[in-house]
């Protein structure tokens, strides 16, 4: 339990590629929390899945193995400079759960119960202390429900597509606008339409809309944000 009014809890959720994740290791880091990547824990996952020959050509998933395996999976972030890197049984993945391989199977992953049980668990063990700031899709409705500040993050499909393959195009992938539209597209209808945890806005999220804010003027408009969240606390 939290007791140190001063460590708020911060959940920030939206869609794919909004641009949540750079906003909540900026926030993070200005305001001295821990970020963690909630998104990064379900593509480990995939990745063990994959390594693993749980998925099969077709994309179709041997759910009880990867349910019996769950206790196997240890998943952690070492932080650098910049951010953090994942750690899947001690092994740095991060390069590799970034991949397009990993982002088509992710989200028909993220749609199993367990898995999103064991997750959700240690996600929650991660935030106890508080002075955390989690992104993901389920942070503010699920894992932390009485979070001080929750923020829903959106921009439009497209322009979430180009940031992911400018993104992908910087580190030196393969791929095309289409491609990536089409897994920007498939992931947000599965997040939306699964029955576990289904992506949307907690009723207390304050919805910010990213697709025409510079970097600037949306981490003024965090902070602005968080000194409202301190204030309400105090
Ligand atoms: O970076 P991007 O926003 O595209 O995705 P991510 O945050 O790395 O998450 C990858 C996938 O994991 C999402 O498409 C969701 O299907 C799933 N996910 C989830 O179900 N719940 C979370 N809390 C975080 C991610």
């Amino acid at each position: 339990m939290n007791t140190d009014k001063s460590k708020i809890t911060i959940a920030i959720d939206g869609y794919s590629s909004s641009g949540k994740s750079t906003m909540a290791k900026h926030l993070a880091s200005e305001i001295g929390y821990r970020y963690i990547d909630s998104g990064a824990m379900y593509r480990a996952v995939t990745l063990f899945a994959m390594r693993h020959n749980m998925i099969d050509s077709n994309g179709a998933i041997d759910t009880e193995a990867l349910i019996k395996a769950l206790p196997a999976i240890r998943i952690d972030f070492r932080p650098t400079d910049g951010g953090q890197i994942t750690l899947l049984n001690d092994e740095d993945v991060e390069k590799e759960i970034r991949s397009l391989a990993v982002s088509s199977h992710v989200s028909e992953i993220a749609a199993i119960p367990s898995v999103r049980h064991a997750l959700v668990a240690m996600q929650q063990a991660f935030g106890r202390e508080g002075g955390i700031v989690m992104d993901g899709r389920d942070i503010g409705t699920t894992v932390f429900p009485n979070a001080e500040l929750k923020i829903f993050v959106n921009a439009s499909a497209e322009t979430r597509a180009q940031r992911r393959l400018a993104e992908m195009l910087e580190k030196g992938a393969n791929v095309s606008f289409e491609e990536v539209l089409a897994n920007v597209v498939h992931r947000d209808h599965i997040d939306e339409t699964r029955e576990e945890s289904p992506l949307r806005k907690a009723d207390d999220a304050l919805l910010l809309d990213n697709s025409t804010m510079s970097p600037e003027e949306q981490n003024s408009l965090l902070m602005e944000m968080f000194r409202n969240a301190l204030n309400r606390q105090a």
